[in-house]
């Protein structure tokens, strides 16, 4: 058997343009029954003042192995792309058609549904600071109010949060904007809640706003009936009474969603109504927050969760499948519609 410092040689020495003798050496030296192999497996029986010695040889040997092969698999790499190039006989690589995230699917889909009535899309930051996500929408420091949504918190004192509805950048864009004007804000928030199958600590939503003159309860109502016709093909809603800091009155939107399978026993528990959305007259206090007179204008507003649309129209039993990036689920999706 040769020495290390041989075999170290022989590996400096080493050199080829030939995959089968590069994969000869591999074989010889990292193979089941390959040199390294027994060299190591001789280590037990190197007596152990030169254990040390010996054992650090070995090493460099196994990297300086593991470095050669690198560096010409790397340099024959162009040669064999030639090679699979100029076989004309070999079947194509098919081009693989990859899937839209079904959370950007419905995102665009109720997009395209509003767009058809003037809205337009607006985006804001993630990270907020407290007016724009709290204060400025009517949830004063220590409003009870503020525990509906619980926040994660980055910095405080000035408070910096993860924002927890994109009502955020309703705020920023009416403090750049003048009425009227017609808003969806899609985007992702964050509250701190436990994870499971019905809820998750990051979800996306979606809020629309329009402040106008004359704006009043039966537009809210009729754009509403519109959306729900439209997404879901269902124009039998109605809206409860409800409570959010910012709308007054407020209201929560069930769609009707009927009782005809089992799957629509289980999902309306019984009852074939569903809910979907929260909505609402932007309160006065909010619109004199960033000057906008609400003796003046007035206005809507609504938000919904888009994952629990996502998982009403795909029928999808568990939220965590939208984040865990499982190549099987996401391929569902692909079709050439979207
Ligand atoms: N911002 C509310 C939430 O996240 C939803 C909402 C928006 C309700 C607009 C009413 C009006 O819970």
């Amino acid at each position: 058997m040769k020495s290390i410092e041989q075999y170290l040689a022989e590996i400096e020495q080493f050199s080829t343009d030939k995959k089968e003798e590069l994969e000869n050496f591999r074989i010889k030296f990292e193979g089941k029954k390959g040199i390294l192999k027994d060299l190591f497996a001789g280590f037990k029986d190197v007596p152990n003042e030169q254990k040390k010695e010996f054992g650090q040889k070995l090493n460099t040997l196994k990297q300086k192995v593991s470095e050669k092969l690198d560096s010409l698999s790397a340099s024959l790499q162009p040669k064999i792309q030639n090679e699979v190039q100029s076989d004309y006989t070999r079947s194509g690589f098919p081009n693989e058609l990859g899937a839209r995230h079904p959370i950007n699917i419905i995102k665009n889909r109720i997009i395209e549904i509003f767009n058809k009535v003037g809205f337009s899309v607006a985006e804001g930051p993630e990270i907020e600071d407290d007016w724009h996500n709290f204060t400025a929408l009517n949830l004063p420091e220590y409003h009870p109010a503020r525990d509906m949504q619980d926040t994660f918190f980055i910095e405080q004192n000035p408070d910096w949060l993860l924002r927890t509805h994109t009502s955020s950048v309703q705020i920023r864009y009416m403090e750049l904007n003048t009425p009227p004007m017609r808003i969806l804000s899609p985007g992702r928030v964050f509250r701190n809640e436990a994870i499971s199958a019905r809820s998750h600590c990051f979800f996306h939503q979606i809020e629309g706003l329009y402040i106008d003159k004359n704006v009043s309860f039966a537009d809210l109502k009729q754009i509403i009936q519109y959306f729900t016709t439209e997404l879901f093909g269902k124009s039998k809603i109605r809206l409860r009474p409800s409570y959010f800091p910012f709308t007054e009155p407020s209201a929560e939107v069930d769609v009707y969603w009927g009782l005809e399978t089992e799957t629509d026993y289980r999902i309306t528990k019984g009852t074939g109504w569903l809910e979907i959305m929260g909505c609402g007259m932007v309160d006065p206090a909010v619109l004199s927050n960033v000057n906008i007179d609400p003796e003046i204008y007035s206005g809507y507003a609504f938000g919904m969760g888009i994952e629990r649309i996502a998982m009403l129209l795909y029928q999808i039993g568990d939220i965590r499948l939208f984040s865990e990036n499982d190549i099987r689920f996401l391929k569902q999706f692909s079709t050439v519609n979207n």
